[in-house]
């Protein structure tokens, strides 16, 4: 049983993450979304509700069931080695985006070598979308229908209530 994590902020899981996240489930057995628990960085959604925007944006998904949501601390590989990852799931959608994988890859591949990183492009229509641009959008009143799961546009709109 091959099992892949998915690692990231997802502050909040968009489009673009979900995409990435149904071709992650044609390639393996088991692919656990993790979310990274990081004091330093100021997040819109609690790290309670980012598990739980992707649990109920994943529930839709083909072979949801497969699916877990978790978060973790420390070094992603440790993380990787101890749930007994093959492989680590990154969504590559421009050339923008190489420079910072490609030292995250190599990093992680000193430090884990049985681990692979695996790329995968979201479809053209979300290549732009990144979770920064949709909490701009939010901030600013624009319709972020469009960028991000249903269950994310729920939230957005109860942040928009409480204002
Ligand atoms: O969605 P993001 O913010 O691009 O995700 C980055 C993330 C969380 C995957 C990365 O910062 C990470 O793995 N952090 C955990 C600490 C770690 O292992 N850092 C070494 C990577 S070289």
């Amino acid at each position: 049983m091959k099992r892949a994590l998915y690692p990231g902020t997802f502050d909040p899981i968009t489009l673009g993450h979900l995409d990435v996240l149904a071709r992650a489930l044609h390639l393996f057995d088991r692919v656990e979304v993790t979310v990274a628990v990081n004091a330093a960085k100021t997040t819109l959604f609690t790290l309670e509700e980012r598990v739980r925007l992707i649990e109920a944006s994943a529930a839709g998904l083909d072979g949801a069931e497969r699916v877990t949501v978790t978060a973790f601390e420390g070094l992603l590989v440790d993380h990787a080695r101890a749930q007994g990852a093959v492989a680590l799931i990154r969504g590559l959608r421009q050339v923008s985006d190489f420079d910072y994988e490609f030292r995250m890859a190599l990093a992680n591949r000193r430090l884990a070598p049985e681990i692979q990183t695996v790329y995968l492009m979201p479809s053209e229509d979300h290549t732009f979308v990144a979770a920064s641009l949709v909490r701009e959008i939010h901030r600013w009143g624009g319709d972020t229908s469009s960028f991000v799961p249903e269950a994310v546009e729920r939230a957005f709109q109860g942040l928009q209530a409480q204002r």
